[in-house]
């Protein structure tokens, strides 16, 4: 590839975490920040869109879920962790690039009506709630970031913003006289090489052959002394447009977790059914012990059945099968009663917090101790950020005088 794999991602600070986001997002989070670079920010302007009117929750909520994040494992030393509103130039990518995007687009995008008809005690007919998916857009492109893990609701805007990258850099990646310098870079690889790139150029341009594309780009990935504008150009002209300015994402999609809530729903703050990330032990006690089972278990001496009850789900989320079975049997022989078939789910649950805790407790002792790390962030996601910037501005003729 012609620039670097890079993964991110962003949520909008709606309140404390729960196990449902540790189990879905998170842990895949994880996993991804130690097989690449990985940007995860806070999109408290994308919050603003439909919280306008509570503008501090939000504030207060991004501090929370910083702390979430860190304690369910997600790394400041590994990854890139920031707000999204302390990078401005989020704002001017999607100023610019508002200037060519079709309103139809974005009309189109589902989420658009959804949300409208879902939140319909909110007046979202407004100008940044239309523009949400381009926001998100100027959130992916401006880290020429090229692979973007989101849930399945998502997806359409990971597909919208490959459709704006696409139409950018058709509009602006046409440097004057691309063409003769396309050409002059292709001599630059040596006439060997040369060729094989025209040859495999063609076959790829004139029979779509997706392998000779392939095979051309790994030609260019080998090739040494290339200067980085004639690698863009090289690449572009393969393709048969002009220089690649803007990296077209690809949606990790993130699959659905299968952790309930606490009444057999999937855990959703919407439903009242959750157990937080960080919640006090005392408090995950009383949920899971104060949990609805089976209804046919009136009496400790009923038998019930698993499927039938909420707890079970959690069974299959946190036991291994000799615990699975020693559940199926004790409930359907009355042999086992229900605050005994809880205690092991309350037990795992609060083994798998334990860690959270820790790693939180010096942040909650110390509040600049996360402050720096938002810094810290910050200033590494400028950087990358000013360097597309610069890129974008010179491809619209817009370079400072
Ligand atoms: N729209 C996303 C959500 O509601 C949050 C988000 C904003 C995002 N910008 C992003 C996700 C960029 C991935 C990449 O969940
Ligand atoms: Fe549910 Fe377990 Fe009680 Fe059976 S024994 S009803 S699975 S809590």
């Amino acid at each position: 590839m012609m620039f670097a794999d890079r993964v991110l991602s962003g949520m909008r600070p709606t309140g404390n975490l729960h196990l449902g986001h540790y189990h879905g997002v998170l842990k895949n989070w994880i996993r991804l920040q130690h097989e690449y670079q990985c940007l995860f920010f806070v999109a408290d302007w994308h919050a603003l869109t439909t919280h306008y009117d509570t503008p501090s929750s939000i504030e207060h909520n991004t501090r929370e879920m910083l702390i979430d994040w860190i304690a369910a494992g997600v790394d400041p030393s590994q990854a890139v962790l920031f707000v999204q509103s302390h990078v401005p130039e989020h704002a001017e990518l999607h100023l610019l690039l508002s200037m060519i995007t079709p309103l139809g687009w974005l009309e189109r995008v589902p989420s658009y009506k959804e949300q409208q008809e879902k939140l319909s005690e909110k007046d979202l007919s407004t100008y940044g709630f239309l523009g949400y998916p381009l926001l998100q857009s100027a959130d992916i492109l401006i880290y020429r970031a090229n692979m973007v893990p989101v849930g399945e609701d998502q997806v359409p805007h990971v597909e919208f913003t490959r459709e704006i990258a696409r139409r950018f850099n058709h509009l602006f990646g046409k440097e004057p006289g691309f063409e003769d310098k396309a050409q002059e870079a292709v001599r630059k690889l040596g006439s060997r090489r040369a060729k094989v790139y025209r040859e495999l150029r063609l076959r790829y341009q004139e029979q779509g052959d997706a392998q000779a594309l392939s095979s051309a780009r790994a030609l260019l990935d080998e090739a040494q002394n290339v200067s980085l504008g004639d690698r863009e150009r090289l690449f572009g002209y393969l393709e048969g447009g002009g220089r690649i300015i803007l990296t077209e994402p690809e949606a990790l999609l993130t699959e659905a977790a299968r952790m309930p809530g606490t009444d057999g729903q999937k855990m959703s703050k919407s439903y009242d059914n959750t157990i937080g990330l960080r919640e006090h032990p005392d408090a995950v006690i009383k949920k899971i012990r104060t949990m609805p089972t089976d209804p046919a278990r009136v009496r400790r001496t009923d038998p019930g059945e698993p499927e039938k009850c909420p707890v079970w789900q959690f069974h299959l989320v946190y036991s291994d099968d000799a615990r699975k079975q020693w559940v199926l049997n004790g409930c359907r022989s009355a042999g086992i009663g229900c605050l005994q078939c809880k205690q092991p789910v309350i037990d795992a649950i609060l083994v798998e917090q334990q860690p959270m805790r820790e790693r939180v407790e010096p942040y909650l002792k110390d509040p600049t101790l996360l402050n720096s790390i938002i810094a810290d962030g910050r200033e590494r996601a400028r950087k990358l950020a000013q360097e597309t910037m610069r890129d974008v501005r010179d491809a619209m003729g817009l370079r400072p005088s």
